[in-house]
């Protein structure tokens, strides 16, 4: 007969109590599951089943007997025999002291209102916080497609693991030690959000670019609007040609106001040019500034 594998193993139902009951459980399936199955309710933050458990938040922690300091259930899984308690005095105290520390930190504000802390809170009859609050860090508004109030985040790392394991998406991430410990898109990194801005902006066809230009060269109405189109839809081109001077001993971030300059320039002097297209001309200014700086660097 052939020898079970590990994986198969993993699988075969084993039984465990579960305060004071006997269930079944898997090797393979966290407590918390099981737990839930048999209908006891285990509070929980930072774990989902549908994400690779992390264990950070301690909101699941349980008793098993023989062992000296509580598991968190969302990443401990049973083994035949185990026993498990979910609600004596000493669970109940460590998992509401985890609830009241982080709703301690999360002040009552509109976006803090009906959230996960509040419900668990809630179910385990927590009254209010007694801790003074840290200092939260400040809302995330870096990006056009992104705000975040960091006031109201808890540190799960839940949208770190979506982001990084599910999507294979690295752009947020947890940043800093301590009381500065936060989560962080682009790693913090002005360069990288500004890189991404950029580069969400499509584009101009030919009639588009056209048009624009002729509004900004006739100095009606719409030239204003027309001329911020012109210059936002070729900031991608500006960094394009800022990278190829790069490593010659100034500063991409500075070859690229550079050329954010020379850009401008090509705007302001576009009536000197009634013939050209925009995008060409503006590249031949941009990169004369570019090379210009490269040339100066100190
Ligand atoms: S922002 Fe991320 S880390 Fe913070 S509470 Fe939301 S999911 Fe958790
Ligand atoms: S839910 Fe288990 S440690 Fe957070």
């Amino acid at each position: 007969m052939d020898r079970a594998s590990n994986k198969q193993l993993a699988t075969l139902p084993i039984e465990f109590k579960l305060n004071g009951r006997t269930v079944v459980g898997r090797p393979d399936e966290p407590i918390i599951e099981t737990a839930r199955r048999h209908g006891v309710e285990i509070p929980h933050l930072c774990y989902s089943p549908e994400l690779r458990p992390d264990g950070n938040c301690r909101a699941c922690v349980v008793e098993i007997k023989g062992e000296r300091v509580l598991a968190p259930a969302c990443c401990r899984f049973p083994t035949q025999g185990m026993e498990v308690t979910t609600d004596s005095d000493r669970t109940r105290t460590s998992q509401k002291m985890v609830l009241e520390l982080l709703l301690s930190d999360m002040g009552e504000q509109r976006h803090t209102k009906h959230n996960e802390v509040d419900v668990w809170a809630q179910k385990l009859e927590l009254g209010l916080p007694r801790f003074p609050a840290r200092l939260q860090p400040a809302m995330d508004l870096s990006h056009p497609a992104m705000a975040v109030n960091l006031d109201a985040c808890i540190q799960c790392t839940r949208c770190v693991r979506a982001c990084r394991e599910e999507q294979v998406n690295d752009v947020i991430g947890y940043a800093f030690r301590g009381e500065d410990s936060k989560i962080v898109f682009d790693m913090d990194d002005p360069i990288q959000v500004y890189l991404r801005t950029v580069a969400a902006v499509p584009p101009l066809t030919k009639d588009r670019e056209i048009e624009l230009s002729r509004h900004v060269l006739a100095n009606d109405s719409q030239a204003e609007n027309a001329g911020r189109e012109l210059v936002e839809s070729n900031l991608a081109m500006v960094v394009s040609i800022a990278v190829r001077y790069g490593g010659r001993g100034v500063h991409t971030l500075d070859l690229i106001q550079r050329g954010n300059d020379g850009l401008l320039s090509a705007l302001q002097t576009l009536s000197e040019h009634p013939n050209e297209s925009f995008s060409d001309y503006a590249a031949a200014c941009v990169e004369s500034a570019i090379a210009s700086a490269s040339a100066h660097r100190k």
